[in-house]
C-alpha cells in the first residue's frame, strides 16, 4: 500500500515578538495507509504541534508535508478544510466540542459539513464508545472521559482515511482505555483506517506497528528505522 503521510524536513519556528522557539527541527518520517503508528516523548517535546501539522490544521516553518496525496504547503485554507473534513478524523488533546450543541451535535457535525445524513450513524457511534444514554447532553454536563469519546466518536463519523488522536486514552479509566483502544484498533481492522496517536500510555504505543519518539522536538528514535538497520 502507498504512502498516506509524508513529512519532509518539517520544523516549527514559534515566535512572538523578539523571542523564537524552534519546537520541531528537521523531522521526517512517511506513514503507509493503514498503519497504526504512536508517536511518544515527554511533555512539551512536541506532540500536539506535530499532529496539528500533520493534519493541516497549523502552518510548518520549512519542509512540506503530503497528506492524502496533497502538498499541504501548495493549498489554500480551503482546500485543506475541505480535505480534512472528507479524509482526516482529529481527535483534540482537549477535545474542542461546541459547548451550545449536544453530545449527538457534535458528532453529526463533519457529516453535515457534507451535507450528509448523519443521525443514525451518529447514534451508532456513541453507542460503540459507551454513551448510548448520554446523547442529548451538553458537553459541560459530561465528565472529561465522556467528552474524550465523544470527540473519538465525531473524528470517525466521517469514516476518515487517516486518525490522528492526542491522547486518545489520557482521561479514561482503564476499563474506558481498553474499549477505546479497542474500538480504535477495530476501526482500523474494518475500514483500513490509519491511525496516528500520540500517547503516554506505554501499553498502547506497545501494541502499535511503529513508534516514533520526539524529544525536544526531534525523532530521537523511529521503531521502523530500527527494524531496516
Ligand atoms: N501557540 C504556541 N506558541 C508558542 N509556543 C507554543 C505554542 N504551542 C506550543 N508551544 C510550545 O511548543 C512546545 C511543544 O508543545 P506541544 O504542545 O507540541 O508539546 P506536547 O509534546 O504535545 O506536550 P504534552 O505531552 O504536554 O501534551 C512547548 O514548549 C510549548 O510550550
Ligand atoms: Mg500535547
Amino acid at each position: 500500500m502507498g504512502s498516506i503521510l509524508k513529512i519532509e524536513k518539517v520544523s516549527k519556528v514559534y515566535t512572538s515578538g523578539e523571542s523564537s522557539l524552534k519546537v520541531l527541527d528537521d523531522v521526517n518520517f512517511d506513514i503507509e495507509a493503514g498503519d497504526i503508528i504512536s508517536i511518544v516523548g515527554p511533555s512539551g517535546s512536541g506532540k500536539t504541534t506535530l499532529l496539528g501539522l500533520c493534519a493541516g490544521l497549523d502552518k510548518f516553518t520549512e519542509g512540506e508535508v503530503v497528506l492524502c496525496g496533497k502538498v499541504l504547503s501548495a493549498m489554500s485554507e480551503d482546500e485543506c478544510a475541505s480535505l480534512r473534513n472528507e479524509k482526516v478524523g482529529f481527535v483534540f488533546q482537549n477535545f474542542q466540542l461546541i459547548p451550545t450543541l449536544t453530545a449527538i451535535e457534535n458528532v453529526m457535525i463533519p457529516l453535515e459539513l457534507q451535507g450528509k445524513r448523519a443521525y443514525d450513524k451518529a447514534v451508532e457511534l456513541l453507542d460503540r464508545v459507551g454513551l448510548p444514554d448520554r446523547m442529548h447532553h451538553y458537553p459541560s454536563q459530561l465528565s472529561g472521559g465522556e467528552q474524550q469519546r465523544v470527540s473519538i466518536a465525531r473524528a470517525f463519523i466521517n469514516e476518515p482515511e487517516i486518525l490522528f488522536a492526542d491522547e486518545p486514552t489520557g482521561n479514561l479509566d482503564d476499563n474506558t482505555g481498553s474499549r477505546i483502544e479497542a474500538l480504535l484498533f477495530e476501526l482500523n481492522k474494518e475500514k483500513n483506517t490509519t491511525l496516528v496517536l500520540v500517547t503516554h500510555d506505554l501499553e498502547l504505543a506497545g501494541k502499535t506497528s511503529r513508534i516514533i519518539k520526539l524529544r525536544g522536538g526531534k525523532v530521537i528514535s523511529d521503531s521502523s528505522q530500527m527494524q531496516a538497520v
